[in-house]
């Protein structure tokens, strides 16, 4: 959501701008602009994609300024136009300002300065904090910018240029997430790294309220009493290949690909020689474990699908009762917390604004938060009592896949550590499963081989308006995924339902060639799943369904059948996902989406 970089460097800006905002793309953007500091601050913005942005700059001549920012605009307060896509100037010129978060109080700002004679351009949030900028200024960029800060509320990081200042840029993080870029007679900030990694590997991360000013020889770092402020620098230890698609079309189809190797990599890393699960180095005491009283699992999206399974699979597995709640329900529901509870955060981003917000609501209540998060070094990360990464490298289509998985790998990890502290399974039961959980990235890797059944499945059934998609317990879960899926790449309107809820009221809507996809991989449950089916196919529904190997009876009820290898039943949302992935993609191929950046669609979702 919203993108951002900047540079103050030797050579000129425009092109690492450029370069870098395309490295964000996958954010979520619908318009985007950048400021060069050349005689003056020259900005040069447009509605759409990057292309059309450079299309723009190609004709604007003297861009060819050292000091600039950039950004692509997911549009908040106004419609994504050429006046409301960012860099905001002030009304002298002076100020450039880029910025990713929200405002919350800037209609009072707003009126305050129109009073004293400021003039607006837009309808964003963003142009108040140009204009205060300005109105305050007088001739210290640091000075205003803490005068400023103490005026706004709400979530921020803002990239700054003042025409006074021709060689510095200026940056400050709230919320939202900023990284600074170390470079060689050169500097950098970013949303993320893809946007600076071919550039440097080294980076400090801002915390809240932290200022960075960056010349191209140097990179300051205060705080907002002006006290200086030292950080480590991070290096990033990934290829640069991982950020890149790599011959796919698609990252998405890089990512369904990659999830074998992310699986093993994360479930290897974590298990010893004797098969025993070591999670990392948390401080979370066995104690502690075999004290919980219960789980509070937060999440937003498909991080939230995984803490439908999660529920599950731990509480089958260690008795503790699990509560699942959406993060933006969670963090105003005043939620029943004690001491004794674990509160679970699930974040691929590790930025989401509600997640984030869950988290500090279950901190201020003394619960201890253990988040599984993908990014390294990111705000739930940062502030969790512990964090387990999921280890899967930078997921930089907007629709998760290999973060979802191994969200997945690192619950049946924990449930699995859990359930021996807690002895609520046999040495024989782990053993079992734990054997189950070694064979699952094997098992993924044969189903990304059925690439082009799904294909064809998926090239036949594209036109569909409706697909319904039901399962039973753990399938209920790893249906709302697939749904999701479908929904978010392919604009195919699509449901999750509990299959035995169909009958409740949605199976009225079952009519001729409806398509439903049929998840019926839980031993137990398999009977009545078929039952089900044959009540949807008696209304003229088209029927795939997804069972275990060996279940081939349903072939005289369903339409198609995809096999899934065998595993327990605790862990089939891992492989049931895969096929549903690859549908989703060539639905949304043969629908002509842009598979990557869907309509609409943010990544990482920093504002509420
Ligand atoms: C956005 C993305 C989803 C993602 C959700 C949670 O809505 O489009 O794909 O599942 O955010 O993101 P997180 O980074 O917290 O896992």
């Amino acid at each position: 959501m919203c993108g951002i970089v900047g540079f103050a460097g030797k050579r000129p800006a425009a092109p690492f701008l450029l370069d870098g905002l395309s490295k964000l793309e996958y954010r979520g953007y619908d318009s985007a602009g950048i400021a060069v500091f050349c005689d003056k601050i020259r900005t040069v913005k447009s509605q759409g994609r990057l292309a059309d942005l450079r299309a723009k700059v190609d004709t604007v001549s003297h861009l060819d300024g050292t000091l600039g920012i950039g950004h692509t605009r997911w549009a908040t307060h106004g419609a994504p136009n050429d006046i409301n896509s960012h860099p905001h100037t002030s009304m002298s010129g002076r100020v450039s300002i880029v910025h990713n978060g929200i405002i919350e109080n800037y209609i009072p700002l707003k009126q305050e300065l129109e009073a004293a004679g400021v003039v607006f351009r837009s309808e964003t949030d963003t142009e108040v904090v140009a204009q205060l900028f300005d109105y305050y200024y007088e001739g210290d960029m640091i000075d205003t910018l803490i005068r400023v800060i103490g005026r706004i509320r709400g979530s921020y990081a803002l990239g700054i240029l003042c025409s006074d200042h021709p060689d510095q840029l200026v940056a400050v993080r709230k919320d939202s997430p900023l990284i600074i870029g170390l470079g060689e007679g050169e500097n950098y900030i970013a949303s993320d790294i893809p946007a600076v990694l071919e550039h440097t590997r080294d980076y400090y991360l801002l915390e809240d309220n932290e200022i960075a000013i960056l010349k191209a020889d140097s990179v300051e770092l205060l705080d907002l009493n002006k006290n200086p402020v030292h950080h480590d620098v991070y290096t990033v230890t990934y290829d640069i290949s991982a950020a890149e698609k790599g011959g796919y079309e698609y990252f998405m189809m890089k990512e369904i690909m990659e999830q074998p190797r992310a699986m093993r990599t994360c479930i290897g890393s974590r298990l010893t020689e004797n098969g025993e699960v070591k999670l990392d180095k948390i401080r979370l005491t066995e104690e502690q474990i075999r004290n919980i009283g219960r789980i509070h699992i937060v999440a937003c999206g498909s991080a939230w699908h995984a803490g439908i399974v999660a529920k599950y699979v731990i509480e089958e597995m260690t008795r503790i009762p699990v509560e699942v709640d959406l993060a933006s329900e969670f963090r105003y529901r005043r939620p029943i917390l004690s001491r004794n509870d674990l509160c679970i955060t699930i974040s691929q981003s590790g930025e989401t604004a509600d997640t984030l917000a869950a988290l500090r609501e279950a901190r201020a209540n003394d619960v201890h938060v253990l988040s599984i998060v993908n990014a390294v070094g990111s705000s739930i990360a940062r502030e969790s009592d512990d964090v387990l990464y999921t280890m899967a490298g930078p997921e930089i289509a907007v629709a998760t896949t290999k973060g979802y998985s191994t969200q997945l790998a690192v619950i049946y990890l924990i449930a699995l550590k859990f359930a021996a502290i807690r002895k609520t399974l046999k040495p024989a039961r782990i053993q079992e499963l734990t054997q189950a959980l070694i064979n699952l990235p094997d098992q993924i890797e044969a189903l990304t081989k059925m690439d082009q059944r799904l294909r064809e499945m998926a090239t036949e059934n594209a036109d569909k308006n409706d697909v319904f998609i039901i399962g039973r317990g753990i399938d209920y879960g790893a249906s709302m995924e697939s749904s999701l899926k479908l929904k978010e790449i392919s604009y195919v309107h699509s449901e999750a339902y509990a299959a035995g809820e169909l009958k409740h009221g949605t199976i009225s809507l079952i009519e001729d060639g409806s398509l439903v996809i049929a998840v019926a991989t839980q031993d137990a449950l398999y009977e009545k799943l078929v039952s089900n089916v044959k009540e949807i196919k008696a209304r003229g529904a088209h029927v795939i369904a997804i069972v275990k190997e060996g279940c081939t009876d349903v072939e005289e009820v369903a339409d198609e059948v995809i096999y899934i290898p065998s595993t327990d039943d605790l862990y089939t949302s891992s492989l049931t996902v895969i096929p549903m992935q690859l549908f989703a993609y060539y639905v949304a191929i043969a629908r002509g989406c842009d598979v990557d950046k869907p309509r609409n669609l943010a990544k990482s979702v920093t504002v509420e």
